[in-house]
């Protein structure tokens, strides 16, 4: 029987790389004919898998984390079509059957038949149908022929593959917030948040055609990050109110769409900034956002939070100051994102060069035996996407 090791969430801050079983071709007790079992390349760490360790979610112990998957395939079952056994690809962290109404609309987000909770799954997630994660050396990836995307050369992919494994998430991701905020040539943004998710909007803004981007976070490391490729940053640990600190930029205070990529941990402004306020990103791209502009949400919320500082935020009711965004018509765009929507078009934006996405987030590939301590950096707030490489394929 073949090995496998895989990185389990134990308890509130720490997680360990345990020996897990081997992927069957199975659902249960059902033989899964339309899916694959993937030698992983490269997993990345993603701020969705740091809101579970952080204990901020109902994830159980045991659980196997990693939904941000690359592999090669090396088992197809007998009704997989048109992927192949050697084939290297990307999996949409959404798993998607491929048949219900919202996935033949392109809404694989919320497929309605992978997980009985509720729409939408996702691999090694709290609620997310119970699926096997892929921070792992292997994994087992259901409807095969619908959820892949293969790279057309595996050589080529290999030289470009810390690119390539930001398609799986947070790439799609920010660019579905650009896309979802209205972003166009000329458009002018704010972007909350320069976790990774932020950094990949802030560069599919550009690759959009913004004329100015500007990133707010407290963090002076990842605002450095964002400045590295050319946005504008607010660092709101500065009492200046973020309206302000736009005019200074761009003469008005006001942009014309803005993407909150931060979510419900997220920290106020000023002397505000160390203390939790979930709804302040959402009420302050209210404020910042033109009459009539939109707002992209892909920044996480939860039906459920046991660490919410309030009753109210324990539930997911956040105070939300509806009115301003429904007196200036604003549109919001929430969810998460479809990856399948957007996987095919940007893996051409890099294999063409259009985009330095790895550079952009600050890619640094890690052993499958570091990623505790990945864990441990991100938390700390570290400018970089920790990419994990669990046969060494990618350092070696
Ligand atoms: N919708 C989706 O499909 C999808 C996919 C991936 C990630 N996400 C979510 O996107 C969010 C960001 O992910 P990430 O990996 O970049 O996480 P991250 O935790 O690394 O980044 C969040 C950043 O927001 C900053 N921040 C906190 N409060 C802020 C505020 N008021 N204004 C501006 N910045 C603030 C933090 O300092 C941090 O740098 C998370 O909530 C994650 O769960 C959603
Ligand atoms: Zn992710
Ligand atoms: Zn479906």
């Amino acid at each position: 029987m073949c090995q496998n090791h895989g990185v389990a969430y134990i308890k509130p801050g720490i997680v360990e790389v345990q020996s897990i079983d081997y992927p069957k071709l199975a659902i249960g007790d059902r033989k899964c004919h339309h899916g694959v079992i993937l030698q992983i390349v490269a997993t990345n760490i993603c701020g969705s898998d740091q809101h579970m360790v952080r204990g901020r979610t109902t994830a159980p112990e045991g659980l196997v984390l990693g939904h941000e998957i690359t592999g090669l395939v090396i088992e197809a079952g007998r009704d997989v079509e048109f992927i192949n056994e050697g084939d290297l690809v990307s999996v949409p962290f959404n798993i998607a059957c491929g048949r219900c109404r919202n996935c033949k609309v392109g809404q694989t987000g919320i497929c309605l038949n992978v997980n009985p909770a509720r729409p939408g799954a996702a691999y090694g997630y709290v609620d997310m149908g119970g699926w096997v994660g892929g921070q792992a050396e292997y994994v087992m990836v259901p409807y095969a022929d619908f959820n892949l995307l293969k790279f057309p050369d595996k050589d080529q992919a290999m030289a470009k593959i810390r690119d390539l494994t930001l398609l799986s998430d947070i790439f799609p991701t920010g660019y579905h917030g650009a896309v979802t905020a209205g972003v166009g040539p000329g458009s002018i943004v704010y972007v909350a948040g320069a976790g990774p998710v932020g950094l990949a909007c802030a560069a599919s803004c550009h690759l959009l055609g913004a004329a100015v981007v500007i990133v707010g976070d407290m963090i002076p490391e990842r605002l450095e990050q964002a400045k590295s490729f050319g946005c504008e940053v607010i660092d709101l640990r500065k009492d200046t109110p973020l309206a302000d600190q736009i005019a200074e930029i761009i003469g008005v205070p006001e942009v014309d769409c803005a993407v909150d990529c931060v979510g419900f941990e997220a920290r106020g402004h000023g002397a505000d900034s160390g203390t939790e306020q979930p709804a302040t990103v959402l009420n302050a791209a209210m404020t910042v956002t033109r009459a009539g502009g939109a707002i992209g949400i892909p920044g996480l919320y939860v039906t459920g939070d046991p660490g919410a500082s309030t009753e109210a935020a324990k539930e997911g009711n956040l105070s939300i100051r509806i009115g301003l965004g429904w007196a200036k018509s604003h549109s919001f765009y929430t969810g998460q994102c479809p990856v399948m929507k957007y996987h095919r078009q940007l893996m051409n934006a890099i294999l063409y060069d259009k985009i330095q996405i790895a550079k952009a987030v600050n890619v640094e590939v890690i052993s499958l035996d570091k990623a505790p301590k990945g864990y441990q950096d991100f938390d700390k707030g570290a400018a970089k996407k920790f990419v994990i490489d669990p046969h060494g394929l990618i350092m070696n």
